[in-house]
C-alpha cells in the first residue's frame, strides 16, 4: 500500500504532540517505576505514552502493523506498513527529572524506513525526515556539521543496559574516542543523540546494542541531513543490527579506524 508522506508526518505529529504533553506534565512529578532489569526502568508514563501513540496510529491506519517498545506488537493486515515506536527514549533521565528524553516514531514500508519523527517535549524541538525529502528541526532544514577531523569533533555515545557485565568493552571505545576528540557527551537518549548528529550539534555518535525503536527515526534524520551510518566496521547499517556508528560523513572513515584500533587493542569480538 502506498501512503502519502504528509499524512504519515501528520499522524506521527498528532501522536507525538499528545504524548509529549503527557510527558511534559509529568517529568517533574513523582513517578511509579518498575524494573525490567537491574538498571533498565519503565514508568507508568512510558506505558501511557505508548498507549496514546498506538491509539492515534490505529485510528488513522487500522490495517498497519506496529512495533513499540513496551507492550504493543500489532500484526496488522497490511504487513508492508509498520510503525516503529519508542514512547519515551531516555527513561532513566525522565525518571530522575533530568530533561533529556524524547518520543521517537518511524514508519517502515517493505522494510525501508521512509518517515521519522523525534520530539523533545521539554525543549519543544521536533526533528523530522522523509526519505529523499530532507530533514528539519521545527520545520527549518537541518544539515550535518562540516567538521572534518575527529580531533575537532564533539561526539555522542551511550552505554547499553548490560554495561555492568561488559564495562571494559564499552569503556575501551569510550577511551578511544575521548582521548582523540574534543569531547564526548553521554546524553542518555539515543534517538536525540542521532538528531544531534543530523542538526550538527554532534559530529558523530556510536553505541552498541540499540534497538530498532531507538534508532529507526533518528537514523533517517541523520541520512536526510547529509550524514551517514554504518556498523563499527564501516559496513551497511541496519536498524536491527548490534552496532550504530553515525557521523557527518566527513569523519566517518576516521571513526571506523578508531573503533577498529580499539577493538584490536582490546581484542573485542
Ligand atoms: C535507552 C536510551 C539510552 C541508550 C540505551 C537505550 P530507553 O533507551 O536511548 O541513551 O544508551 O541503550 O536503551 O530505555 O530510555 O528507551
Ligand atoms: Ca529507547
Ligand atoms: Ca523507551
Amino acid at each position: 500500500m502506498i501512503v502519502n508522506d504528509d499524512k504519515l508526518l501528520d499522524v506521527a505529529w498528532q501522536a507525538a504532540s499528545a504524548a509529549g504533553q503527557l510527558i511534559r506534565e509529568s517529568w517533574q512529578k513523582p513517578k511509579s517505576i518498575e524494573y525490567k532489569g537491574a538498571i533498565d526502568l519503565v514508568t507508568s508514563v512510558d506505558r501511557a505514552s505508548e498507549r496514546l501513540i498506538v491509539a492515534t496510529i490505529q485510528s488513522h491506519f487500522p490495517d498497519h502493523s506496529i512495533l513499540a517498545e513496551e507492550e504493543a506488537i500489532v500484526r496488522g493486515s497490511d504487513e508492508e506498513c509498520r510503525w516503529i515506536v519508542d514512547p519515551l527514549d531516555g527513561t532513566t533521565n525522565f525518571a530522575h527529572g533530568y530533561p533529556q528524553f524524547c518520543i521517537s516514531i518511524a514508519f517502515e514500508n517493505r522494510g525501508i524506513v521512509i518517515m521519522g519523527l523525534v520530539y523533545d517535549p521539554v525543549r519543544q524541538e521536533c526533528f523530522k525526515a522523509v526519505r529523499a525529502g530532507g530533514a528539519t528541526l521545527n520545520d527549518a532544514p537541518i544539515h550535518t556539521s562540516s567538521v572534518d577531523r575527529v580531533d575537532k569533533a564533539l561526539l555522542g555515545t551511550g552505554f547499553p543496559y548490560d554495561r555492568r557485565d561488559f564495562a571494559d568493552v564499552y569503556l575501551g571505545y569510550f577511551k578511544g574516542f575521548m582521548t582523540r576528540s574534543q569531547g564526548v557527551r553521554r546524553g542518555g537518549s539515543a534517538a536525540l543523540d542521532l538528531c544531534y548528529v543530523g542538526s550538527g550539534r554532534f559530529d558523530g555518535f556510536w553505541e552498541m546494542k540499540l534497538k530498532p525503536w531507538d534508532v529507526a527515526a533518528g537514523a533517517l534524520i541523520v541520512i536526510e541531513a547529509g550524514g551517514v551510518l554504518s556498523d563499527f566496521s564501516g559496513n551497511a547499517f541496519s536498524i536491527y543490527g548490534q552496532e550504530t556508528l553515525a557521523s557527518n560523513r566527513l569523519i566517518h572513515r576516521e571513526m571506523v579506524g578508531i573503533v577498529s584500533a580499539v577493538a584490536s587493542e582490546t581484542r573485542v569480538d
